[in-house]
């Protein structure tokens, strides 16, 4: 008897592009039995972005099935039972551990075997652990990364069993802003720690970081700057009690959250498909140079039609565009049809506390402020400009309405010259954005 399961479609990964990509087939006509996801999650595919903001919280807390795809972008869920519904296999809780995209087959760790016509690879990415850093001692109890499910209900019973404690995030960035604040309202005491001057260097300015530093040391968040963990001390019972710094301070931790970056997981694929730039190389359609090999979301370095580069983005928003975008061109190459190149604006945004930032486009060039980047401010409004060769490329706005992303988004797009902002200028504290 054979193991193997034969599907038209086959996607690795049940995150965020899977989801939407599942969706997309829908909508383009699939018929039952053609379409399998295969996810070592054991949940149906969810927005990620929740774990980190609404998860965390004390209370009213988001909890499954509240926030599977495709409600993040207004859409409807998708409830496992969709799935079956349409005829689509979910495998969770299957890890693939050996992929070759040669012979087409798929195999799990347990032995099952899969075999596919067209692949999408939505393998997204891993954390990177403190020990990539030569940091040892990162497997002490309540010391937590972040990136599935899992990992979020862990520090979830951590954060209830430690009530009123002491927390350490090591990294400033996506993950160290986020939960950061988020375990600040569970009232504990919370020290991030990064070892660059201000936090979200991969964005932020100084002048941006030091808006978010004022309201987080308001909110009564510690944020020691340009020194990193460099160890852990750890009880009789392997509990973490404090993290030992490079500059010789020691912080006192029941808690330690580490947020050090991400990797795309595109291991299972070396040496068979093309790579750059860290990711898994593809075309304006997400396929690989393997015929009949897609590969969407963080794993996938594409042609970035607006900056004529080839470019990977890790965001929520590129996840869920990219996956529709390979299924209409697989779909659309069944029929002898192509589809237009992806044409993407990067937009990435961000939650914490009641702040809420967007920012579209491209962080290059000079910065220009405007409005009140005032942490005390009772407007908590402002944005910034990235100007470049005398145009717009890149637009933040923190606090606007929902017509003004949109309208930053348009600018994002269109990069008008930087004599635009005189416009936005003239409108002065209101920053009345429109275009
Ligand atoms: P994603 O990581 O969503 O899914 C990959 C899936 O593949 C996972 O289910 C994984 O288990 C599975 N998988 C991997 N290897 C496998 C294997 N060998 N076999 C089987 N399954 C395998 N972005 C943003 O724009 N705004 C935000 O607010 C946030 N917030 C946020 C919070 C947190 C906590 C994280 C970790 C990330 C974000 N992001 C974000 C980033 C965003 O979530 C991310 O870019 C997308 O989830 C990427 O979607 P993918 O589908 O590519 O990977
Ligand atoms: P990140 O790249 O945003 O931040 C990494 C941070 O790690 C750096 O800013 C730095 O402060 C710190 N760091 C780097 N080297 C270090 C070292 N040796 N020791 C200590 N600190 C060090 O990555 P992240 O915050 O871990 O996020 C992981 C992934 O999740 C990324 O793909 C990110 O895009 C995604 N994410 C996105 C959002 C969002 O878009 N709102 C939210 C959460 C997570």
């Amino acid at each position: 008897i054979s193991l193997k399961k034969s599907f038209k479609y086959v996607i690795i990964g049940g995150g965020v592009a899977a989801g939407y990509a599942a969706r997309e087939f829908v909508k383009q006509g699939l018929e039952p039995g053609e379409l399998a996801i295969i996810s070592k999650e054991a949940v149906a595919p969810y927005e990620r972005p929740a774990l980190s903001k609404g998860y965390l919280l004390p209370e009213g807390a988001t909890r499954l099935p509240g926030f599977h795809v495709c409600v993040g972008s207004g859409g409807e869920k998708l409830l496992p039972e969709w799935y079956a519904e349409k005829g689509i296999v979910l495998l969770l809780s299957t890890e693939i551990v050996e992929a070759d995209l040669h012979s087409k087959i798929l195999t799990s760790a347990t032995g099952g075997m899969f075999e596919f016509e067209t692949l999408i690879i939505a393998t997204g990415s891993r954390v990177i652990r403190l020990t990539e850093f030569g940091v040892q001692g990162d497997h002490a109890k309540n010391i937590f990364y972040l990136r599935e499910i899992s990992d979020a209900d862990k520090l979830v019973e951590a954060i209830r069993a430690k009530k009123n404690g002491k927390v350490v995030i090591v990294g400033g960035g996506y993950i160290g802003l986020e939960v950061g604040a988020a375990i600040r309202i569970n009232k504990f005491d919370v020290t991030m720690v990064f070892p660059e001057p201000w936090c979200m260097p991969r964005l932020f300015t100084k002048e941006i970081a030091a808006f978010y530093e004022g309201y987080y040391a308001n909110e009564g968040v510690q944020m020691i700057k340009g020194t990193t963990a460099v160890g852990f001390d750890v009880d009789t019972n392997g509990e973490v009690k404090a993290v030992k710094l490079k500059d010789g301070r020691v912080l006192q931790a029941d808690i330690v959250v580490v947020g050090v970056g991400a990797k795309p997981l595109i291991d299972l694929f070396k040496g068979q498909v093309g790579e750059e730039k860290g990711g898994i190389q593809t075309d304006g359609m997400f396929e690989t140079d393997v015929p009949d090999v897609y590969a969407v979301g963080d794993v996938a370095t594409f042609h970035m039609k607006l900056y004529d580069d080839m470019r990977r983005v890790e965001h929520v928003d590129h996840a869920r565009k990219s996956a529709e975008h390979a299924v209409r061109a697989i779909r659309a190459s069944e029929e002898g049809k192509c589809i237009e190149e992806y044409d993407y604006v990067p937009y990435s945004y961000s939650r914490a506390f009641d702040l809420s930032w967007t920012f579209y486009g491209d962080n290059v060039g000079d910065l220009l402020l405007f409005g009140d980047p005032n942490p005390a401010s009772s407007q908590l409004k402002f944005g910034a400009a990235w100007i470049k060769d005398g145009r717009i490329v890149g637009a933040f706005l923190e606090g606007g309405t929902d017509e003004e992303n949109k309208a930053i988004a348009k600018v994002a797009r269109a990069q008008p010259s930087a004599e635009y902002l005189d416009t936005l200028k003239r409108e002065g504290s209101s920053l009345h954005i429109s275009m």
